[in-house]
């Protein structure tokens, strides 16, 4: 459904004075396929939401391809992107700032049927009306407006407005941070279900490895812009490879991580995206590092079964010490 070739976004800025460009993705490769919840998992200021936001098309200045049911969104012609627009949405984290204050939650969730449909009348209301129920909103709350609703339930109009034109596609960009936490658990038992029910593909952009494990089948790690580690959910968290997985795990309490094999949590902060190191992006705080070897210019990524991911030379070089001695032959036994 989407595929995602080597991803490139800077934006212009400006440096002690100096024009500068800071490189916000940095060659990011992703594939969905249909009915997937892919996420996507890092730091802050990793990328994650310049990703998802180019993905819509809603940053141009970029480069790559970006390929959403085998066309390029970026030569699609101005028919094509609209249609686009309805078939790939988002959710933002803070559903405050996404409504407009002055308009009804009725308004609200039908503005894209206005725009992007012929239904007006009874029939535009009760679309709205089923919308809203689908989000578990009662019909009073059709003529409110969102200072009288609770953040859970702004995010719900948010999500109605949304799946209003049968999207395809969702990128969620930490779709619960915002709201309390006894009311995080309901909306993402609310999203996992309408995941299944209305046969959507999810890019779930979240801090919170435990909610990734939870919703996504998959998950990619992202680290100054690049993705270090992808694979199945369950293939990353139970056998983590890249150095920087395994410390992002080892900061939270996933029961099934195995405790003898967790690693150290982070130390120090992610370097600025405007003084990128040279080799490995991650070699300024990473405890496996082989000086000489991963400051070396072009690190690839290594294939594990499984379509299991790793940008890490270190795990690069292990895998081709291991295959080797598999294919040597077996010592016969002295006399
Ligand atoms: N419009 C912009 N102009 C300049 N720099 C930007 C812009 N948008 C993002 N950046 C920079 O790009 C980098 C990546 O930002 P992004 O918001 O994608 O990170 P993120 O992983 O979503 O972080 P967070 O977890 O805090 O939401 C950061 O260094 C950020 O400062
Ligand atoms: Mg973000």
């Amino acid at each position: 459904m989407l595929d995602v070739k080597d991803l490139k976004v800077g934006f212009p800025v400006r440096q002690s004075g100096e024009k500068a460009v800071l490189m916000a993705v940095n060659g990011v490769d992703i594939r969905l396929e249909k009915g997937d919840a892919l996420g996507l998992v890092g730091e802050s200021g990793s990328g994650k939401s310049t990703v998802g936001k180019t993905i819509l098309r809603l940053n141009k200045n970029s480069s790559g391809r970006i390929v959403f049911d085998g066309q390029e969104i970026s030569k699609m012609t101005s028919k094509e992107e609209m249609r686009y627009r309805q078939r790939a949405q988002m959710i933002f984290q803070d559903p405050h700032s996404a409504l407009n204050p002055r308009m009804t939650i009725f308004r609200s969730v039908a503005e894209p049927l206005i725009l992007q449909t012929k239904i007006r009348g009874g029939a535009l209301k009760r679309k709205v009306q089923e919308l809203l129920e689908i989000v578990g909103l009662q019909r009073q709350f059709l003529y409110r407006y969102p200072h009288e609703l609770s953040g859970g339930q702004k995010q719900r109009v948010c999500i109605a407005r949304a799946i209003a034109l049968n999207p395809e596609l969702l990128v969620l960009d930490e779709p619960t941070s915002a709201l309390d936490v006894s009311v995080q658990a309901q909306i993402l038992e609310f999203l996992k279900s309408i995941q299944t029910e209305l046969d959507l593909t999810f890019l779930f952009i979240s801090h919170n490895l435990a909610v990734v494990r939870h919703i996504c089948n998959k998950v990619a790690v992202m680290y100054l812009g690049q993705i270090v580690e992808q694979g199945d959910t369950e293939d990353v968290f139970s056998n983590p490879q890249h150095p920087y997985t395994k410390a992002l795990l080892a900061a939270v309490p996933l029961p099934e991580i195995n405790q003898k094999r967790r690693s150290e949590p982070l130390h120090g902060d992610i370097p600025s995206p405007l003084n990128l190191p040279r080799g490995c992006f991650f070699g300024s705080r990473c405890r496996e590092k082989i000086v000489g070897l991963c400051d070396q210019s072009s690190i690839s990524n290594t294939e594990l079964p499984s379509r299991h991911l790793v940008r890490c030379i270190k795990v690069a070089r292990e895998r081709e010490l291991a295959e080797t001695q598999a294919e040597m032959p077996i010592p016969l036994k002295a006399e």
